[in-house]
């Protein structure tokens, strides 16, 4: 452990410090009520513009465009202005395109705000991790990482309960124009999230990568306990700058793209985040409210706000898990349920005509599957794409396995409706069961185990041509 690291963990923790962390993570609330927008407001998107199905998919899916670009984008953005002002443009382009979407008159401009949305949804997914890693104290970092999955559960939750009010309370009076106001509802979060990022400070090593040490100073006071730990952060800082100054200087980047090492952890970043879109999670979050109504549960939007519940406690789970057990259980028994509960999902659609007892089977074992994925799949490969990655290429790998999981979120929301309606539910889910199969033996075989070994360590397993499998392992 670093001497800052080691410091830190002995003092206090200021609330200041979580503050600023909690209004950052509010970026991960913003793109999970965007994520969850889709289910119970589609219906009556489609009916008041008149939509096919696949007119409907087109509108749900374009937000996540706007994701592979946002993501890829703010890369470059966030190095120029700062993670802060990075913050600040998402908030703004959440509050903008919500109230213009939610209050215009003509479908193509709903569809680009919808886009819009993306790119503050796509920069949000990097930028708030980097703040976040950035501002916390060491002590706490990990937690305040995890927090950002969290808010993202909670937003999709929020949203499921927002959505039934709407309907239940307005839809009497707003007929299909209700979806106007559950999008305006999202507009709410991002003025507030507006507002207090104008607040929180710029990141240290974001100031002294612009040479301004004392404003950097000034926020390690605000954040950490004691003058020491600010020295100590300083100095360690501006190594770290150092380093990287030469390793661009030496071209470490383009060369260490070209490396067979960095080839293999791509593609190790990849197929985690390929595998986890192929789960089908998003088709339960966007279309939850579809399935069960196809399947002839009577309150759909109750079992929609169930799966919202359940996978904000689910990620609980995964919060106090993933460091006493570590990465690979999580990921392996999580497949397990996963497979079997959309196996269930499938044999259930099989059936066809299903009776009150099917269709509890139905929504039961959705619920297990997104407890399957919550505490596994949706933290862990976050998690795990932040730590893979040697210093001199982990900001490129991020942006790459970043917008790679946002085209494949694209496809899975796409095209799920099409082929249920096609192919029926059955095929649907019996195609993500086999993709889940897959992924438990990639898991098995190839994933490495990251628990308990500091960064520099993977790197130098890496480095040695370790199989990937051992990369996680100490010496
Ligand atoms: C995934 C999202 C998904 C969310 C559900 C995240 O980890 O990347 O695509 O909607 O989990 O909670």
């Amino acid at each position: 452990m670093t001497s800052t690291a080691l410091l830190q963990q002995k003092s206090k923790v200021k609330g200041i410090a979580i503050w600023f962390c909690i209004v950052a993570a509010l970026g991960g609330l913003l793109f999970g009520l965007d994520q969850g927008f889709i289910n119970g407001s589609l219906d009556f998107i489609m009916k008041y513009w008149g939509l096919s199905l696949s007119g409907g998919e087109s509108y749900a899916g374009i937000m996540l465009i706007g994701c592979v670009i946002g993501a890829i984008l703010s890369g470059w953005i966030t190095r120029a202005i700062g993670r802060k002002y990075m913050l600040v443009i998402a908030a703004l382009f959440f509050t903008i395109f919500s109230f213009w979407g939610s209050t215009t008159h003509s479908y193509e401009i709903l569809y680009w705000t919808r886009f819009c949305l993306g790119l503050a949804v796509g920069s949000a997914s990097f930028v708030v991790p980097l703040y976040l890693s950035e501002i916390a104290p060491t002590k706490i970092r990990g937690a305040m990482l995890t927090l950002y999955q969290f808010f993202l559960t909670i937003g999709i939750m929020g949203i499921y309960f927002s959505n039934t009010y709407c309907d239940k309370v307005y839809s009497p009076t707003w007929g299909d124009a209700t979806w106007r106001l559950m999008l305006a509802f999202i507009g709410i979060p991002a003025v507030v999230m507006l507002v207090l990022a104008f607040f929180i400070p710029k990141t240290p090593r974001f100031l002294m990568l612009k040479n301004k040490e004392d404003q950097a100073r000034k926020v390690l006071e605000k954040t950490l306990a004691t003058n020491e730990e600010c020295d100590l952060a300083i100095k360690e800082i501006k190594d770290g700058i150092e380093q990287d100054a030469k390793l661009k200087a030496s071209g470490a980047l383009k060369s260490i793209i070209g490396k067979g090492f960095f080839k293999r952890v791509l593609v190790l970043g990849i197929l985690l985040q390929v595998f986890q879109q192929l789960t089908g999670i998003n088709t339960v979050i966007y279309y939850s409210g579809i399935i069960f109504h196809n399947a002839g549960v009577s309150n759909p939007a109750a079992g929609t706000i169930l799966v919202g519940i359940i996978n904000v406690l689910a990620t609980i789970i995964a919060i106090v898990c993933i460091d006493k057990f570590g990465k690979k259980p999580l990921l392996s028994t999580g497949l397990i349920i996963m497979i079997i509960t959309l196996i269930i999902n499938g044999i259930m659609f099989s059936i066809g005509n299903l009776g009150t007892f099917g269709q509890i089977t139905l929504v039961i074992s959705t619920l297990v599957f997104i407890v399957g994925f919550a505490y596994s799949w949706g933290p862990v490969v976050w998690a795990m794409c932040a730590e893979i990655f040697p210093l001199e290429g982990r900001e490129f790998g991020m942006v790459v396995t970043t917008a790679v999981n946002w085209i494949f979120a694209f496809i899975v929301v796409r095209f799920s409706l099409t082929i249920m309606n096609s192919f029926g539910g059955n095929t649907l889910f019996f195609i993500f069961a086999i993709f889940c199969i897959i992924a438990l033996i990639f898991t098995k075989y190839i994933v490495p185990e990251t628990k308990g070994i500091t960064l520099e360590e993977i790197e130098t397993n890496l480095k040695s041509g370790k199989k990937l499998r051992e990369i996680g392992k100490i010496n």
